[in-house]
């Protein structure tokens, strides 16, 4: 049995001991780096601000970027993920890829799946002929927020529909309630056990979404 005034000690020595090890953990290891960085940095820092990191990148953007200037808005989010905190956006690289796609279809009615911060809603609307729209589902209520302002200030706000829930509540809504004949355009970027059942759904859902839709997909699991 431990004395009761040795407990403290032996739980500071415990958190010492911890603390050692992680900062070994983190030297060494790049997943342990990975969990560090991406994870515990962020808490500490959100707690810090009092601010999430979806916040600091909207807040980083509206300083840096040129209002109703799309592309500024996507360099100023590359520049702040790249330089300073990872987040899920689609990226520069993909987003070329999903650029040309967007080209080679000039889709009329677009859908994407995961908001996040808008990051790919503003590079999709960005492309949209005139009097196409965008609609875009996020069912994270703080994401949601974020990107309404982020695609406000990108000044694509009239060709995007932002929609807050989950998809598998919103897909089969999609024809009445949002007014979607057909859909021309599909992006998937939610979390990847949705994809697809969601999939199924929109072909349910839309009778008339004659073809199948072309995934254009990241892995969010491989940063860069
Ligand atoms: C990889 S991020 C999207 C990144 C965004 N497309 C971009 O490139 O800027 C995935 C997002 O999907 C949202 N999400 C995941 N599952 C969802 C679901 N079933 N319905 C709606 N949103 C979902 C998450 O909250 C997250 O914000
Ligand atoms: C943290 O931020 C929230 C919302 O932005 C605010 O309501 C709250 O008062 C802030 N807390 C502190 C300690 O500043």
């Amino acid at each position: 049995m431990l004395e009761s005034s040795s407990v403290p000690l032996f739980i500071v020595f415990v958190l010492l001991f911890i603390l050692l090890l992680s900062v070994v953990l983190i030297r060494r290891n790049g997943t342990a780096a990975l969990i560090w960085n991406e994870i515990i940095r962020e808490k500490i820092t959100n707690f810090i601000m009092n601010q999430s990191k979806e916040q600091r990148i909207l807040n980083f953007v509206l300083q840096n970027a040129v209002r109703g200037d799309p592309c500024s808005v996507m360099d100023a989010i590359d520049k702040y993920c790249s330089q300073k905190e990872w987040a899920m956006n689609v990226g520069n690289e993909k987003g070329l890829i999903l650029d040309k796609t967007v080209e080679e279809i000039n889709p009329s009615v677009a859908l994407e799946l995961g908001t996040y911060c808008g990051y790919s809603a503003v590079r999709i609307a960005r492309l949209l002929k005139a009097g196409a729209r965008l609609l875009t589902v996020e069912f994270n209520p703080e994401f949601a927020a974020i990107a309404k302002q982020m695609i406000e200030f990108a000044g694509v706000q009239d060709k995007v529909k932002l929609i807050e829930g989950p998809s598998e509540e919103i897909i089969p809504q999609l024809k009445k309630k949002y007014e979607v004949d057909t859909l021309d355009f599909v992006f998937l970027d939610h979390w990847k056990d949705r994809y697809t059942p969601d999939t199924i759904l929109l072909q349910v859902s839309l009778h008339n979404l004659v073809t199948a839709p072309r995934p254009v997909t990241h892995c969010s699991a491989n940063p860069r």
